[in-house]
């Protein structure tokens, strides 16, 4: 007698579960990732002219930008900047209308943040605070063995603790126009290559509160996004220069014998290289911030990258751990690494 097994019985004789789910996961998730878009709305709020929203980090790159624009738009916006007396700052001044405000703001410092609250509430329009944007970020790349765990603190003081208290200083503001809170993430906040460590902590940890506050606010009618940009370093002042020399004089005489001074420069080319071959302009990600302050349906996540980056990291997060260390490790670059390290 033939036993009736289902479907999926006879399938999986032929094919194991896991294979079928890893050939079947990523076709789901990319069928609800395109829902997800095709619905999340770009119907405008409107009312743009009586709503303000704040900017921190305008000084340079995506921030300055970004406040250019909602100046245009007709908002209200309260720019935060590193240096209020800077170039970027009275640039920014010069090229916006009357009604842009910069405010002193070091996402660091409590005082310049309760400072900043008090110069918000006083010219605060009668719709409120509409969103925040928490822009300001610093990069870096390193070995984790070449930093210190004040290296790490640096980071974290800026790109994590800084959105965090600049998030808890103005959420009341925004809960009461229950309006919008975002958030500039990065691709290395699930990317976890080499050399990113400090960095990738502090967004993975932002993107943590992030979704934590998505969840809380929700039921105040707060709407949470985060932006996810690639490759942008032409496009703005993130990149900072170092030289194989600069890595080397760090270095003590142990970690000179294990790193070697021919990886520390090949490490250098290639951050070098990743670089330029980044986006030159930063359209892609202001709008996807616009989207992010304005639609009626902002998405929860903005992931930008070109197509072919886009699809690959997108399925990079649903990878098992054993693919996605492969992927590394099967790089030209951890290769050379491989053969470099304790090399005389
Ligand atoms: N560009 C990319 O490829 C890329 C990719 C992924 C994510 N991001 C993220 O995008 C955000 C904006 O960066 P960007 O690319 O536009 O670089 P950027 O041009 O360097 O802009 C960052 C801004 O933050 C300011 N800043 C630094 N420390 C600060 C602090 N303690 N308090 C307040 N402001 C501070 C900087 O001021 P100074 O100019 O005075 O230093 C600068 O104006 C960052 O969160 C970054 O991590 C960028």
């Amino acid at each position: 007698m033939i036993s009736s097994s289902s479907f999926l019985d006879q399938v999986t004789t032929v094919v194991p579960v896991s294979v079928l789910l890893v050939l079947v996961l990523p076709v789901l998730v990319l069928l609800v990732l395109a829902l997800t878009k095709l619905f999340s709305g770009s119907g405008h709020q409107g009312a743009e002219e009586a709503r303000a929203v704040l900017v921190t980090g305008c000084d340079s790159g995506f921030g300055r930008q970004l406040a250019l624009c909602l100046d245009r738009r007709g908002f209200l916006v309260f720019a935060g900047c590193l240096s209020p007396d800077g170039a970027g700052a009275r640039g920014l001044l010069e090229q916006s209308s009357g009604t842009l405000k910069v405010l002193k703001l070091d996402v660091t410092k409590e005082d310049d943040l309760r400072q900043a609250k008090s110069a918000v509430l006083e010219h605060l329009p009668e719709k409120g605070l509409w969103a925040v944007v928490n822009n300001a970020g610093i990069s870096d790349w390193a070995e984790i063995e070449w930093s210190s765990t004040q290296d790490f603190c640096n980071m974290l003081d800026v790109n994590l603790l800084g959105s965090i208290r600049t998030s808890i200083t103005f959420l009341p503001l925004v809960r009461q126009a229950r309006g919008r809170m975002v958030f500039v993430s990065s691709i290395f906040s699930f990317f976890h290559c080499l050399n990113m460590s400090a960095y990738s902590v502090s967004k993975r940890g932002l993107e943590a509160f992030a979704d934590c506050l998505r969840v809380e606010m929700a039921s105040f009618g707060v709407k949470v996004s985060i932006i996810q940009p690639g490759n942008f370093g032409r496009a703005t002042s993130i990149l900072k220069e170092k030289s194989a020399a600069d890595i080397w004089e760090k270095l003590d005489l142990e970690q000179r014998r294990s790193f070697n001074r021919q990886y520390v420069e090949l490490a250098v080319d290639y951050y070098k290289s990743t670089c330029r071959s980044g986006f030159q302009e930063p359209d892609m990600v202001i709008d996807a911030m616009l989207h992010a302050i304005t639609a009626s349906r902002p998405q929860s996540r903005y992931l930008l990258a070109s197509r072919v980056d886009w699809l690959f990291f997108r399925l990079f997060p649903f990878l098992p751990t054993v693919l996605s260390d492969a992927f590394f490790s099967l790089s030209s670059m951890y290769s050379k690494r491989k053969q470099l390290l304790y090399a005389q």
